[in-house]
C-alpha cells in the first residue's frame, strides 16, 4: 500500500532518497482499533487510510465501482468494503490473523491492527494488541458501551496497552447530541476506573460522514478537543518512555566475522548505551564495560531502544544467544518459578504438567504450567475455578521452566509495559504451534531458597564401582503388547551377565509411589515425570534401568530423555498392533473397555503416540517374547 502524502509528491519525483530518509524518522505508532462492523469499524479505518490518501489509484477506482455494485451508501463511497475485503479470508484462517494496514501523517508512520470483535477472537486481539501502543475503542453512539467494551478494554489493558481511546461513532445517528456523547463518557469512566485504566480519552465521530476523524466536525460544535488523527499525531509514545528506563540489550546472536571482531547483536529492549558504560550479562551476572556501538551505519556514541545494534566489550566475556545485557547496577531478575497470565489460543486445552517451549525475547527454555489458580471471565471479569485453559480463555498459573531465565514483571504501575523481558510464549513442542502467549508477574521465591547440594560421590563413581555404564531400559508400548515380560526377561539376562539393575514396572508403581494417580491425561503425564525423577535417580546411583510403562504420550517420553545424559536413555518400542493386544487381553481389560466399564483405556478411548524414532522396535506379532529380549540384549551388548 502507498504511503504517499500529496505534500510528498513533488520530493518524490526530484529527490527520492530524501524522501525516503524523511520516511524513515517519522515516528512510529501501532494501534489496535477494537469492535466489530456493526459499530462502524471498517467504515472508520477506511475512512482513515482513504483521507490519508493511502490508497493506489487503481484500489480507487476498484472501490468506486465496488461501492455501486455491493455497498451500502448509494452512489457513495462504501469504505468498509476496503477493509472487509480481508476478512472473509480472515474468518476461514486457522492461523491467528490480524489484518495490518499501514499510513502516514506528515508526522508519523502509524500501523493499524485490525482484529475481529468477536469473543471467539479474543486470541486475535491479544496478538494484535501486543505490540500496540494504543486502542481505539469503537462505540456505537446509539447503543453506548456493551459488554464488548468492557472486554476490549479489559484485554487492552492485560496487554499493557494505556492509552484508550473511546471512539463514539454513528454521531449523525443521535444528532450529534452532546447529551448523549457525556453520558457514555461518565458510563465509560466508571468502568475504566474499576479496572484502572486512568489513561483514556473519548471523542465523538461519524465514520460516515468524516465528522472528527482527520478534520474537526462542524457538526459538533461543542466538542473542543482533538480529531481521532490529530489526537493519534499528538499522543505520548512508549518508545520514548521505554528509552527512559534501565538499559536491556536481549542478545539475538554472536557477530563473528573474523578473528578480530567479536560483537554481541539485538534490538535494544529499553534504555540507552554508549561507549564506557558499566554492563552486567545475565543469567551469569559477570559484568563488563562497552567497547564500541556499532550499527548498520557505523560506530556510534549513543543508541536507545529499538534500536538494532552490535556491542563489543573491553575484555573477553562469555555471552551468548538467550543472554540479557542490562545497565550494571540495575540488572533485572533472574528465576526459575513464576506467576502469570496466560491467554490460551490452541484448540487443544492446556495439559498442566506437560512440557512446552517457552519463548522469552531470544531465551527459549522448556516449562510446565501447574493447574491454574483461576480463570478470569473476560466478560464480568469475575475469577473462576477452572482445571485448565480452553480456546481463547485466560487464566493466572504458576509456571516453572527447566533453567533460570532472565525477566522483568510485565506490568509495571504507570510505565509502557516490559514486553520483551516480561512478554513470552508458549509452544507445543510436536507441532511447533504457538499454544499461548503470556505475561509474567513475579518470581516464585520458592526455588531461590533450595541450593544444590555438592555430592562426593559422584554419579561417575557409582557407576565405576559397579563396573557398568548406567542406562535406562525404556519399554513402551499398548496395554497387554509384552512390555513387563520382555523386560522381565532383560532383566534376567543382564543379572546372570553380572549387571546391576532395577525393573520398575506400572502395575507395581502405581500400587504404590503412583498410588494417588488414575488414567486421565494429567495423571498420566506425572505418572512419567515421577517414574522419569526415579530412574534418574537410579541410573545416578550406577543402575542400569528398566521400565515398562505405556507412555503414550511421546513428549513425556522426550521429557525423561531430556533428564539424563546423552546415550543413556534407550526408547524399546514394544510394537504389538492393537488388535493382537485385544485378542490376547492378559487381564481382561480390553474387553471391560470395551463394554464402557473402563474409560479412558489406552488404544480405545485415550491416544497411544508410538515412537519415531525409538533406539529399539520389537514386533510381538514376528517375535516370541524370549527372541524380542535377546534381540535387546544383543543390541545392549554391541553398544557396550
Ligand atoms: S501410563 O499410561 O500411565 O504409562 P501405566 O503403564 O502406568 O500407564 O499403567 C498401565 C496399566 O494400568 C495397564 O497395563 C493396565 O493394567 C492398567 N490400566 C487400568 N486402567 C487403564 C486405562 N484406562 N488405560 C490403560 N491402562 C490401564
Amino acid at each position: 500500500m502507498s504511503l504517499v502524502l500529496d505534500s510528498d509528491r513533488d520530493l518524490i519525483r526530484t529527490d527520492v532518497r530524501s524522501w525516503l530518509a524523511s520516511q524513515e524518522k517519522k515516528e512510529l505508532l501501532r494501534f489496535i482499533t477494537c469492535g466489530s462492523v456493526d459499530d462502524g469499524k471498517s467504515t472508520l479505518i477506511g475512512r482513515l487510510l482513504y483521507e490519508s490518501k493511502q490508497i493506489f489509484e487503481d484500489q480507487l477506482d476498484a472501490l468506486e465501482s465496488d461501492s455501486k455494485r455491493h455497498g451500502t451508501q448509494g452512489e457513495g463511497i462504501d469504505f468498509a468494503l476496503l477493509v472487509d475485503g480481508l476478512s472473509a479470508e480472515r474468518e476461514q484462517g486457522i492461523t491467528i490473523d490480524v489484518a495490518y494496514r499501514f499510513f502516514a501523517s506528515a508526522r508519523r508512520k502509524f500501523i493499524v491492527a485490525d482484529t475481529p470483535g468477536h469473543e471467539q477472537y479474543t486470541r486475535n486481539m491479544v496478538t494484535g494488541a501486543s505490540t500496540a501502543d494504543l486502542a481505539v475503542l469503537l462505540v456505537d453512539a446509539r447503543k453506548g458501551i456493551l459488554t464488548q467494551t468492557r472486554r476490549h478494554s479489559y484485554l487492552a489493558q492485560l496487554v499493557g496497552i494505556r492509552r484508550l481511546v473511546l471512539a463514539v461513532n454513528k454521531m449523525d445517528l443521535v444528532d450529534h447530541d452532546q447529551g448523549a456523547f457525556d453520558a457514555i463518557c461518565a458510563d465509560y469512566r466508571l468502568f475504566a476506573s474499576s479496572i484502572g485504566a486512568d489513561s483514556w480519552v473519548a471523542i465523538p465521530v461519524s465514520g460516515l460522514n468524516g465528522d472528527n476523524v482527520i478534520a474537526k466536525s462542524e457538526n459538533m460544535p461543542w466538542y473542543d478537543g482533538p480529531s481521532l488523527l490529530e489526537h493519534l499525531d499528538t499522543v505520548a509514545l512508549d518508545s520514548d518512555a521505554d528509552a527512559q528506563k534501565p538499559f536491556r540489550l536481549p542478545v539475538q546472536w554472536v557477530n563473528r566475522p573474523n578473528q578480530n571482531f567479536r560483537g554481541f547483536a539485538g534490538e535494544i529492549a529499553a534504555g540507552s548505551i554508549a561507549p564506557g558504560t558499566q554492563v552486567r550479562i545475565l543469567p551469569s551476572g559477570r559484568t563488563t564495560t562497552v567497547d564500541r556501538v556499532v550499527t548498520m551505519d557505523g560506530d556510534r556514541d549513543h543508541a536507545v531502544a529499538g534500536e538494532s545494534i552490535t556491542l563489543t566489550f573491553t575484555d573477553e566475556v562469555d555471552c551468548s544467544r538467550g543472554d540479557v545485557i542490562a545497565a550494571a547496577a540495575e540488572p533485572p531478575e533472574v528465576a526459575d518459578q513464576f506467576e502469570a497470565t496466560i491467554v490460551w489460543m490452541a484448540e487443544d486445552e492446556l495439559i498442566p504438567g506437560r512440557g512446552y517451549w517457552l519463548k522469552l525475547g531470544t531465551q527459549l527454555v522448556t516449562a510446565t504450567v501447574q493447574h491454574p489458580k483461576y480463570e478470569i471471565n473476560v466478560n464480568t471479569l469475575e475469577h473462576l475455578a477452572a482445571p485448565s485453559l480452553a480456546l481463547n480463555s485466560i487464566g493466572v498459573a504458576e509456571i516453572s521452566t527447566d533453567r533460570e531465565i532472565t525477566f522483568e514483571p510485565y506490568a509495571v504501575e504507570g510505565s509502557a509495559p516490559n514486553r520483551a523481558l516480561g512478554g513470552f510464549i508458549l509452544i507445543d513442542k510436536l507441532t511447533n504451534a504457538t499454544v499461548a502467549c503470556g505475561m509474567l508477574h513475579f518470581a516464585l521465591r520458592r526455588a531461590l531458597n533450595i541450593h544444590r547440594q555438592h555430592l562426593d560421590v559422584s554419579r561417575d563413581i557409582h557407576a565405576r564401582i559397579k563396573g557398568q555404564k548406567p542406562a535406562v531400559l525404556w519399554f513402551t508400548g499398548l496395554s497387554g503388547a509384552g512390555k513387563s515380560t520382555i523386560a522381565n526377561l532383560v532383566e534376567k539376562q543382564l543379572v546372570a551377565r553380572g549387571r546391576h539393575t532395577f525393573l520398575l514396572d506400572g502395575d507395581n508403581v502405581r500400587h504404590g509411589l503412583n498410588k494417588d494417580l488414575g488414567f486421565v491425561e494429567a495423571d498420566r503425564i506425572e505418572n512419567i515425570r515421577r517414574v522419569g525423577e526415579v530412574a534418574r535417580l537410579m541410573a545416578d546411583a550406577g543402575l542400569i534401568v528398566l521400565t515398562a510403562f505405556i507412555s503414550p504420550f511421546r513428549a513425556e517420553r522426550d521429557m525423561v530423555r531430556a533428564m539424563l545424559p546423552d546415550g543413556e536413555f534407550i526408547e524399546i518400542y514394544v510394537d504389538t498392533p492393537l488388535a493382537e493386544a485385544e485378542k490376547r487381553d492378559v487381564k481382561g481389560l480390553y474387553a471391560k473397555a470395551r463394554a464402557g466399564e473402563l474409560a479412558n483405556f489406552t488404544g480405545i478411548d485415550s491416544p497411544y503416540e508410538a515412537p519415531e524414532n525409538a533406539e529399539i522396535r520389537v514386533n510381538t506379532v514376528e517375535l516370541s517374547a524370549e527372541q524380542a529380549a535377546d534381540r535387546i540384549v544383543d543390541w545392549l551388548l554391541k553398544r557396550s
